[in-house]
C-alpha cells in the first residue's frame, strides 16, 4: 500500500491528506477533478482513491464507476461534505470500500489506511489459501495446477542456489523464458544482470561476437573495441536461448568457457575470466543432434547439469482453462472490457485444441478474442476459426450420435453462423422461445 490517489476539489483537504499520507511515506496523487483523477488512475494503478462525490466537472459516482468498471484492484474510500447516508451506501454497493466524511482528523485517515492495510492482508491470504486449495502454484506471471509443472519447479528453486548449468527443454511457447528468469530471480546471483543470448538470430560470427565481445578490426565491420554479453554478465546469467542453432567453432569456445570460467575477445589473445552462470534452451532434441554430429557431445554435457523439461500445453490440460482465465481478466482490464468469464462451449474448444504453439499461441487466442467479444463472456464466436473447426472436426469424427446429441450440436453450429437467436429460429424453423428453451436445457451460450 504505498501509492494513494486523491480526487477532490478544495485544495485544502488535498493538502491535508498529502501532508499526512506522505509523512507515512506513501507516495500521493493528486487531482483537483474527475478527468484528471481518472488520468491518474489509469497511468499510476494506485492501490488506493480517496474519492469526493462532488467534483467540478464529473459526477463522483460516475468517477467510482469507471474506477470499479476498469476491474483493477483498489480500495476507493469516498469523502464528502455531502456525504447523505444515502450516497454512501449507494457507493459501497458499487464496490467503493468505505467512505469519510467531512471534516476529519488526520487519525481518521490512519484509521481507514490501517484497516484497508489489515483487509489487504487477509485477502491476499485468502487467495493464497484458495490456490493452493486447488493447487494451484502462482510465481508472478508463470501459474500452473500441473503436477508435472510442480515438479519442475521445485527442481528449478533447488539449483537455483548453485552455480550449476541448467538446460531448460520443452516446444515453443512452453515458458522455457520464462522459467529461466525464475531460476536467476530465485538464485543469489539475482543483484547480478540476467541476459539473454539468442543462439538463432545471429549469424556465426555475429553470434560470437555478441557472447565474447571482439576488439577492433577482428572483422570486416569491428570498427571499436566491444564487450560481449558473458562479459556484461559477470556476476549474473546468461541465458543461451535456442542453443542447438550454435554454430561448431562457438560451440568449442563455449565448451572452452565453461570448463576454464575464461575465453578470448575475437581478434584477442588475452583471456578474461567471468563469474557466469549458464541457463541454456532448446526445443530441438539435442541427443539427437549429437548423434547426428551436428552439437557436441562434451558441451552438452556440460549445459545440463540439470535438466528441466516443461511439457507441451497438450500434455497438461488442466492449465488450459487455468491460463486462460489468468489472461482473460489481464487482456480484460487492459481492454476495459467487462468480461468476466469463458462460455462452456469456448471452454470446450480451447481444451479439445492440441496447442502447437503451446501457452504463447494460448495467450494470443484470448487476447483476440477479447477484442473481438461483444459480450460479458468469451463466446466460441470469439475464437480464431482453426480452433472451432478443429472441434467441429473432431466431433464429426465421433461415432454414431443420439438424436438429442445431433439437435444440440445442429442447434450450436446454426447459432455460430447466425447473428441473432430470431435469425436462427428461422433457419431452424421453429420459434425464439422454443430455441431459447432448447439453449437453455443444452447449456448452449
Ligand atoms: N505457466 C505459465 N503461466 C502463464 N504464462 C506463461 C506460462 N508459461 C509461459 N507463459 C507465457 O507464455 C509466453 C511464452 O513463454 P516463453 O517465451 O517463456 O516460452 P518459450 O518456451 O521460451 O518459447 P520459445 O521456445 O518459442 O522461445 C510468454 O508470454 C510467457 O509469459
Ligand atoms: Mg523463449
Amino acid at each position: 500500500m504505498k501509492k494513494v490517489l486523491l480526487i477532490d476539489d478544495d485544495q485544502n483537504i488535498l493538502t491535508t491528506l498529502q501532508i499526512h499520507l506522505e509523512d507515512a511515506g506513501i507516495t500521493v496523487l493528486l487531482a483537483e477533478n474527475g478527468k484528471k483523477g481518472l488520468e491518474l488512475f489509469e497511468r499510476e494503478k494506485p492501490e488506493i482513491v480517496f474519492l469526493d462525490l462532488k467534483l467540478p466537472d464529473i459526477d463522483g459516482l460516475e468517477v467510482l464507476d469507471d474506477i470499479i468498471l476498469s476491474g483493477t484492484k483498489v480500495y476507493v474510500v469516498i469523502i464528502t461534505a455531502y456525504a447523505t447516508i444515502d450516497t454512501a451506501v449507494q457507493a459501497i454497493k458499487m464496490g467503493a470500500f468505505d467512505y469519510l466524511p467531512k471534516p476529519f482528523t488526520p487519525e481518521q485517515i490512519t484509521h481507514h489506511m490501517q484497516m484497508i492495510a489489515k483487509v489487504h492482508g487477509l485477502e491476499s491470504e485468502v487467495e493464497t489459501l484458495k490456490d493452493r486449495l486447488k493447487g494451484i502454484v502462482r510465481e508472478g506471471d508463470f501459474i500452473t495446477k500441473s503436477r508435472k509443472v510442480h515438479k519442475i519447479l521445485k527442481m528449478a528453486r533447488q539449483v537455483a542456489d548453485s552455480d550449476a548449468s541448467v538446460m531448460i527443454s520443452g516446444e515453443s511457447g512452453t515458458g522455457k523464458g520464462v522459467l529461466a528468469g525464475l531460476i536467476h530471480a530465485w538464485s543469489p546471483r539475482n543483484i547480478g544482470p540476467f541476459i539473454t543470448v539468442n543462439c538463432a538470430g545471429l549469424q556465426e560470427n555475429l553470434l560470437e561476437s555478441d557472447l565474447f565481445g571482439h576488439v577492433k578490426g577482428a572483422f570486416t565491420g569491428a570498427v571499436r573495441n566491444k564487450k560481449g554479453k558473458l562479459e556484461l554478465t559477470d556476476g549474473g546469467t546468461v541465458f543461451l536461448d535456442e542453443v542447438s542453432e550454435m554454430s561448431s567453432s562457438v560451440q568449442s569456445k563455449l565448451l572452452h568457457f565453461l570448463q576454464h570460467k575464461e575465453f578470448e575477445k575475437l581478434g584477442d589473445t588475452q583471456m578474461i575470466g567471468v563469474d557466469v552462470r549458464i541457463i541454456a534452451a532448446t526445443n530441438r532434441d539435442l541427443d539427437e543432434l549429437v548423434q547426428e554430429g551436428l552439437f557436441r557431445q562434451d558441451l552438452l554435457f556440460r549445459l545440463n547439469v540439470v535438466e528441466l523439461y516443461l511439457p507441451p500445453l497438450r500434455e497438461r490440460p488442466e492449465d488450459i482453462s487455468l491460463i486462460a482465465e489468468h489472461y482473460l481478466s489481464k487482456f480484460a482490464r487492459a481492454n476495459h472490457k467487462p468480461i468476466k468469464e469463458i462460455g462452456g462451449q469456448a471452454l470446450d474448444a480451447l481444451k479439445t485444441y492440441p496447442w502447437p504453439g503451446n501457452i504463447r499461441e494460448l495467450i494470443n487466442v484470448i487476447e483476440r478474442g477479447i477484442i473481438l467479444s461483444t459480450k460479458d463472456r468469451l463466446m466460441l464466436k470469439d475464437l480464431p476459426p482453426h480452433i472451432i473447426n478443429y472441434k467441429s472436426k473432431t466431433a464429426s469424427k465421433a461415432k454414431m450420435q443420439t438424436l438429442v446429441e445431433a439437435e444440440k450440436s445442429h442447434i450450436n453450429e446454426v447459432l455460430l453462423h447466425t447473428e441473432s437467436i430470431e435469425e436462427a429460429a428461422r433457419v431452424l424453423g421453429i420459434d425464439p422461445a422454443t430455441l431459447w428453451r432448447k439453449r437453455k436445457k443444452y447449456q448452449i451460450d
